[in-house]
């Protein structure tokens, strides 16, 4: 059992798709996962994705437009065992409210060589190569 949590800014591009994929990769071994995703800042609490973002997942056979956006909180330190962050100001956010070294030590980004998955808020033309960057990081967990 492992319970995993992905974190982005908003909550709405990012971590909804890689809480999707990784949720689509998860089921399909019957993995017995619990996975959810929080973002660093507030704006969009209680908000459906980014329909760029249903759009492209649901193109790759993926349907996350019943997610919610909530805020990451000290407590998701004792609620999961990993932390995955898309960038690293995502990283230093999610620092700032660890309380101990054991929820430092909880979080990393999701891309390997310290490269950061790209905000693609402001370019409708990066969601599809932000879906394929976290479809292999997912794939990369799943495989252990
Ligand atoms: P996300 O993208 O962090 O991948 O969800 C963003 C969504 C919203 C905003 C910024 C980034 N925003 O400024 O509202």
């Amino acid at each position: 059992m492992m319970r995993i949590l992905m974190v982005c800014l908003g909550n709405i591009c990012r971590s909804p798709l890689a809480e999707g994929i990784l949720r689509h990769l998860a089921a399909q071994r019957q993995l017995n996962w619990e996975i959810d995703s929080a973002g660093t800042g507030n704006w969009h609490v209680g908000h459906a994705p980014d329909h760029r973002s249903i759009q492209v997942a649901r193109l790759h056979g993926i349907d996350i437009s019943g997610l919610r956006g909530r805020q990451f909180q000290a407590e998701d330190f004792d609620r999961f065992d990993r932390i995955y962050v898309m960038d690293l100001d995502n990283y230093r956010d999610v620092l700032r409210k660890s309380r101990t070294q054991a929820d430092r030590d909880k979080v990393q980004l999701l891309l390997e060589h310290q490269q950061p998955v790209p905000d693609p808020w402001y370019d409708d033309a990066l969601f599809e190569p932000v879906y394929q960057l976290i479809y292999n990081a997912c794939e990369r967990i799943v495989k252990g």
